[in-house]
């Protein structure tokens, strides 16, 4: 597989599903590798992620809302394997992500939808960007369809401690006009199951400055041992197969 390459994709939205701006990520973009900031708020979900792939022993692996591509390009570096892709529907963002000399490589899609065939992943990892997705039930099944049976998800996020605290900070987003939601742990572990894994465990990730009222939570998962549900590709619409677009 070559690597810096990134192909664009549809990006489509559920017209009934309302998320953030793109062009808010298109804008953080320029910041966002900033070493404090990766430091202080994005590292410590990389490191737990990339200690938790290590001992699945997956090969294939996808970075959903994979921003910049830090993960990404560590997870080439570190854990190595068949091979690594990332997805994110910023433009901007992969724009700095295929900038690296290491980079993965990188598709723009949304995560409601993912262009790859089904089984395509051994694992899908996702840090940071789940509270963003605006129907995270349909990014679950996505997730499920595409990483094959017995596969991994690791996903890491704020938890609230409490369903209020949740429905507050979703609240504030919205007012703000870039809706996000961040799920308690129970929530979490409820929509997981609900799209058909089978949560192996939930790990605290220490990071500042949010750690105690926001704490955040790496999500394992494994995919049941039966098929994923089939779902169809829109007339047209590259997919992916065996690891490469067509
Ligand atoms: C805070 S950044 C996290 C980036 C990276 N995972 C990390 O840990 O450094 C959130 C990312 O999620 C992406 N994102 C948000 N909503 C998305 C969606 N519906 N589909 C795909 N990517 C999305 C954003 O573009 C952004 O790059």
């Amino acid at each position: 597989m070559t690597p810096s390459r990134t192909t664009r994709l549809p990006v489509r939205r559920p017209r009934d599903a309302k998320g953030p701006d793109r062009g808010l990520f298109d804008l953080w973009s320029f910041v966002y590798d900033a070493p404090l900031v990766q430091w202080l708020v994005y590292r410590p979900g990389h490191d737990a992620v990339l200690r938790a792939l290590r001992a699945c022993g997956a090969r294939r692996i996808l970075d959903v809302g994979c921003g910049t591509g830090l993960l990404a390009a560590r997870v080439r570096r570190e854990i190595g394997g068949e091979f690594v892709v990332g997805c994110d529907f910023s433009r901007g963002m992969l724009s700095h992500a295929a900038r690296r000399r290491d980079a993965a490589l990188m598709v723009q899609a949304t995560a409601l939808r993912l262009p790859f065939r089904d089984a395509s992943f051994d694992a899908i990892v996702s840090t940071e960007a789940f509270h963003w997705f605006p129907d995270q039930g349909a990014a679950l099944r996505e997730f499920r369809r595409v990483v094959a049976p017995k596969g991994r998800i690791l996903v890491s996020l704020v938890n609230p401690p409490a369903e209020w605290l949740a429905s507050a900070a979703s609240a504030v987003s919205r007012a703000v006009g870039e809706p996000c939601h961040w799920p308690t742990r129970a929530r979490m572990r409820a929509q997981v199951r609900g799209a058909g894994f089978r949560v192996v465990g939930q790990r605290f990730v220490f990071r500042l400055p949010l750690a105690l009222a926001f704490p955040t939570f790496l999500t394992e998962a494994e995919a049941a041992p039966e098929l994923p549900p089939r779902a169809e590709a829109a007339e047209g619409e590259p997919r992916f197969q065996g690891g490469f677009l067509q």
